[in-house]
């Protein structure tokens, strides 16, 4: 397993290039079920890449990939779809391996998607994914840990409230819905821009879908979708990861191929922090002034706070001048990263679904343990601003979610190296 090396200290400066979103292209490969050719560019080079594609593959789908230096084009042959088993081997690996449910049983009548279980970071349920698909006919049954669902001919459009938020069953049930016989309303949605990126897609595969954006969604049922193309939306929480480590570094980066609307969330709580961020045509110039404020924050759906932001957020938070709290209400275990970084010197308290923060001077370098995607990359920003060396071992999470991540931060300064192999 391969550890990063960070001697801490230096400020960022320079430029930092944003890559496609993951969790705008896995919901889209997904999506691929639905059509016979799918084109997608700005796909990032991540391990959830691979394990998608993998995932397709196994079902029947030709994948062609054609590397550039910055990301993948996938060309998905989806016209001899022969297996519809989502097998527990590579949805154990991967979570979002759910959402070729909503497809299958929407074009093939046909889907057995094991269930995830749980995760680090909570229980992560699906009944909300199941509800949905059931309101409109999928005839549903859990066995021997699998989700078996099934449809005499096609769904059919359902009037459907969510009983809470959820980006995933949200993803799903559009998906199912382009492909439903008749008018589908669906209230309560999650509105990530990963999921208007999806939406956008599928329209333009020939999917109608009205109150993109909103909470209520109306899709009208088409027999087929058609081939097309798209490019993938730069990632904002990647964006969001690097503005954290230009402010948390005491630096000076331009993130650059990033819109502000889908950062400003953040923007404007570093800006509360006391930390300069100024959006310009390309991107947003974050640069760090002279202290870091303490700020609260609540994660939330959104346009909310982002979870997937809380654990570096918090590593800010830790050098801040004073007290804040930081309150997760996504996810009910996502503080695995607190005890690593009390290990390096952050005084942070956990209270039920709070961390009381108390800022510190300095962060001191240490060997930490990251234990998720969001997690690892909050222990590196840590070591980035700590003085002396940190260790982070158990970082193939973070080829998960962050493409380059050492070479991004190498050319803007830092000094990380990773060990390959070692345990
Ligand atoms: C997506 O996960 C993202 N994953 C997560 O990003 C992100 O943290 C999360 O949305 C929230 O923004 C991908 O896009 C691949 P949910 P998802 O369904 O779809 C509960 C990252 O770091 N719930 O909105 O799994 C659930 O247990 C990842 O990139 C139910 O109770 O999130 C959780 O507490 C991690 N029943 C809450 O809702 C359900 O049927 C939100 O989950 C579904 C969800």
């Amino acid at each position: 397993m391969d550890s990063l090396i960070i001697r801490g200290g230096k400020p960022l400066k320079g430029n930092i290039n944003i890559s496609g979103a993951k969790n705008a292209a896995l919901p889209i490969m997904a999506a691929a079920l639905l059509t016979n050719n799918l084109t997608i560019s700005n796909v990032p080079k991540l391990t959830d890449i691979f394990t998608m594609k993998r995932l397709l593959q196994n079902h029947g789908s030709i994948i062609k990939v054609t590397e550039l230096p910055d990301q993948f084009n996938l060309e998905i042959d989806c016209s001899n779809i022969n297996d519809f088993t989502a097998p527990y081997e590579i949805v154990r690996k991967m979570r979002a391996s759910i959402w070729v449910l909503g497809p299958l049983v929407a074009r093939f009548g046909n889907a057995k998607v094991s269930l995830p279980g749980g995760c680090a970071i909570g229980a992560r349920q699906v009944d909300l994914h199941v509800a949905v698909l059931e309101a409109m006919g999928a005839k549903i049954e859990i066995d021997h840990g699998y989700i078996k669902a099934t449809v005499q001919k096609r769904l059919k459009g359902v009037h459907f409230i969510f009983n809470s938020v959820s980006v995933g069953a949200t993803i799903n049930a559009i998906m199912a819905a382009t492909m439903a016989e008749g008018e589908t309303l669906l209230f309560n949605c999650a509105r990530e821009p990963e999921i208007i990126d999806l939406c956008h897609c599928l329209n333009k595969m020939g999917a109608e879908i009205e109150g993109i954006a909103t909470s209520s969604i109306k899709i009208i049922g088409k027999t087929s979708l058609n081939n097309t193309n798209y490019q993938i939306m730069p990632d904002r929480i990647e964006a969001g990861t690097y503005m954290i480590a230009a402010a948390i570094t005491k630096g000076d980066v331009n993130i650059c191929g990033i819109s502000y609307d889908v950062i400003e969330n953040l923007a404007l709580k570093l800006i509360e922090a006391g930390i300069n961020v100024i959006p310009n045509e390309n991107g947003v110039r974050v640069i760090y002034n002279d202290q870091i404020k303490p700020v609260d924050i609540h994660t939330n759906p959104y346009p909310g706070f982002a979870t997937d932001l809380q654990a570096q957020f918090m590593s800010l938070m830790a050098l801040s001048n004073g007290s804040s709290v930081i309150t997760e209400n996504i996810f009910e275990n996502r503080f695995m990263h607190v005890p690593e970084l009390c290990r390096m010197g952050a005084n942070i308290i956990i209270k039920g679904n709070s961390a009381i923060i108390r800022g510190v001077p300095i962060l001191i370098g240490a060997e930490i343990m990251a234990s998720d995607l969001r997690a690892s990359v909050s222990l590196i920003l840590a070591g980035l601003t700590a003085v002396d060396e940190t260790k982070v071992r158990r970082i193939y999470h973070l080829d998960r979610g962050y493409q380059e991540l050492e070479r991004k931060l190498t050319d803007c300064g830092a000094d990380i190296q990773r060990i390959t192999g070692e345990v």
